[in-house]
């Protein structure tokens, strides 16, 4: 038997590699999105790439209406960039996704810009899945006192700021982002946000999440 002493410097030892190895990941992902956003993109190769992606996304990048694959068309480039090194930095638990965020998927942070403008510049999906539309007053005057700060008015996003685009979203697949941000199971999660919602019910987020889905996206305002 170790000497009590030991075992606590043992496991001193382990807290702190474990904690030097999960700064050295998000370092690394950090790296790989600024890395990613400083080169020129090739869409050509981009398309190439997405032909993999639509196996789920399908080919116009618009999802499915249950949800269960979200809209990606038109979404911000540096969103999509940064999605993807959070996926495969396993900052995000999507497993579905791990085997095609790899370099031998992807290619590096230039595979990764290639791809992300293919698909920033596709035309958004029109016509998502809706939610019950009982609470649609409710989830406006949710959404712009809550969520348009960051979001924008019309929850067109920033660029910028890497605050996603959501209008014309699937309304499963924000009901259930929502839900995973409040219950801590989206690691990347903004904690200013974290810290809006985290007492809302799931009918508060079902009514906000109608209304979002409901906000038309660019192309038809
Ligand atoms: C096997 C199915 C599958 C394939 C193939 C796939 N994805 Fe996904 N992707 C998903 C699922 C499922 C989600 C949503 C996971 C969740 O609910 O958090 C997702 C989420 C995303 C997101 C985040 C969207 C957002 O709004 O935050 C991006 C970006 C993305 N995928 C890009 C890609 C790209 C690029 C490829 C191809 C290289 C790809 N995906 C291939 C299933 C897939
Ligand atoms: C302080 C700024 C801020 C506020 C306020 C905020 N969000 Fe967010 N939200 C973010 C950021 C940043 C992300 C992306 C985090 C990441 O990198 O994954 C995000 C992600 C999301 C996502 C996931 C998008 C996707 O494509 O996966 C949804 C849905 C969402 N927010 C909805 C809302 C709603 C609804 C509200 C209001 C109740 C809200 N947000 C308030 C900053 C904010």
């Amino acid at each position: 038997m170790k000497h009590p002493q030991q075992k606590k410097y043992l496991f001193l030892l382990f807290s702190l590699l474990l904690m030097l190895t999960s700064s050295f990941a998000t370092a690394n992902k950090l790296d790989e999105t600024t890395a990613a956003m400083k080169l020129t993109p090739n869409i050509d190769a981009g398309k190439k790439t997405y032909e993999l992606c639509a196996a789920c996304h399908e080919k116009n990048g618009w999802g499915k209406e249950d949800g269960s694959f979200p809209v990606i068309a038109g979404q911000h480039r540096s969103v999509i960039i940064k999605q993807l090194a959070d996926i495969r930095a396993r900052n995000r638990e999507n497993p579905t996704m791990y085997p095609f965020a790899g370099d031998d998927v992807l290619g590096g942070p230039q595979g990764i810009e290639d791809v992300a403008e293919y698909i920033s510049q596709l035309p958004p999906n029109p016509s998502v899945g809706k939610g019950p539309g009982e609470q649609l007053e409710k989830g406006k005057k949710i959404f712009e006192k809550s969520c348009a700060a960051c979001h924008g008015k019309k929850g067109e996003g920033n660029a910028e700021a890497f605050f996603p685009r959501i209008q014309g979203q699937h309304y499963a697949y924000i009901l259930r982002q929502l839900k995973w941000i409040r219950d801590g199971r989206r690691k990347n999660a903004n904690p200013a946000m974290l810290a809006l919602i985290k007492n809302m019910d799931d009918k508060t987020l079902s009514a906000v999440a109608d209304y979002v889905s409901r906000i038309k996206p660019k192309e038809s305002q």
